[in-house]
């Protein structure tokens, strides 16, 4: 299988690295695609094929382009990669917030036999509420509790600095909330999904809290993620999702969701 990756920064050179050190083994890493130049240099010291420019980067062939960028490259270079027929593997999940954009996007997957995969990233627990999904509509909650620096924020008290519905949440945060955009795509109807965000100078942890109730019964799912040293807004179990989800779409026996 050969990926191509768009944006070489915390998770996307994780996953290179990855590849090359033979974590995956069905993998090889074609191009890597960034517009910053210091992190294309990087990339080429160590060995991969890089570029800055996306024609460049479309004119190879992918069986998948893991998108590491951000919400606003995804939504800029997804139609292309779809329309060229390559699956993706959407890290910016948030994207999805937009109703019109996430058809387009599977109508165009669909149209060029091409599929379009968001990890479960920085939390757990997305095959249970799909499975909970089949016996009716289900009621989440999540919790995301951060330090102030995670966010962004100089906070010395702990804040409630957001709380509102998932959709909402996905667009006023792009680079922390993309859980909240993947539990709304696991249930279907962003509406029920309910996001509390808060600044805690007392974590060190990224930490989410879910809370899913339907007709089966109830899911608690709590997550303390220790955060990327490279971008500490990430959490190193997104960065893992990515390679679980790249394992998974290859293996003849599938666990789990
Ligand atoms: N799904 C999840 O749970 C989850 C968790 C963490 C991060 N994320 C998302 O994944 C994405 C990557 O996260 P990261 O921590 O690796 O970020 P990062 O900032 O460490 O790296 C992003 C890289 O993409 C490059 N980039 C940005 N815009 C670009 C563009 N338009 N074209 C090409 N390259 C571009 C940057 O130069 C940088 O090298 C972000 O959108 C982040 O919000 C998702």
């Amino acid at each position: 299988m050969k990926i191509g990756i768009i944006g070489f920064g915390a998770i996307g050179g994780f996953v290179a690295r990855s590849i090359r050190d033979n974590v995956l083994r069905k993998y090889e890493v074609g191009k890597i695609f960034d517009l910053d130049r210091e992190k294309l240099k990087r990339a080429e010291e160590e060995g991969f094929n890089v570029t800055s420019s996306f024609e460049e980067f479309l004119k190879d062939s992918y069986d998948i382009v893991l998108e590491s960028a951000s919400q606003r490259a995804a939504r800029i270079y997804l139609p292309d990669l779809l329309n060229h027929g390559f699956s993706v593997l959407v890290m910016s999940g948030g994207v999805f917030s937009d109703p019109v954009f996430k058809k387009e996007a599977e109508k165009l997957a669909e149209d060029h036999g091409a599929k379009i995969y968001v990890p479960s990233g920085a939390i757990s627990g997305l095959d249970g509420i799909e499975a909970m999904k089949f016996a009716g509509e289900l009621k989440v909650t999540l919790e995301t509790r951060k330090n102030p620096k995670s966010l962004g924020r100089a906070d010395t008290q702990e804040v409630v600095i957001f709380e509102g519905g998932a959709r909402e949440a996905a667009e006023k945060f792009p680079k922390n909330i993309n859980v909240a955009m993947a539990l709304a795509l696991a249930t279907e109807h962003p509406e029920n999904v309910r996001v509390r965000i808060i600044s805690d100078p007392k974590v060190h942890t990224n930490t989410h809290t879910i809370v899913a109730e339907g007709n089966s019964g109830k899911m608690t799912i709590k997550v303390e993620n220790v955060p990327f040293p490279e971008n500490p807004k990430t959490s190193f179990l997104a960065a893992l999702s990515a390679l679980q989800i790249l394992k998974k779409i290859t293996q003849t026996l599938v666990i789990g969701g």
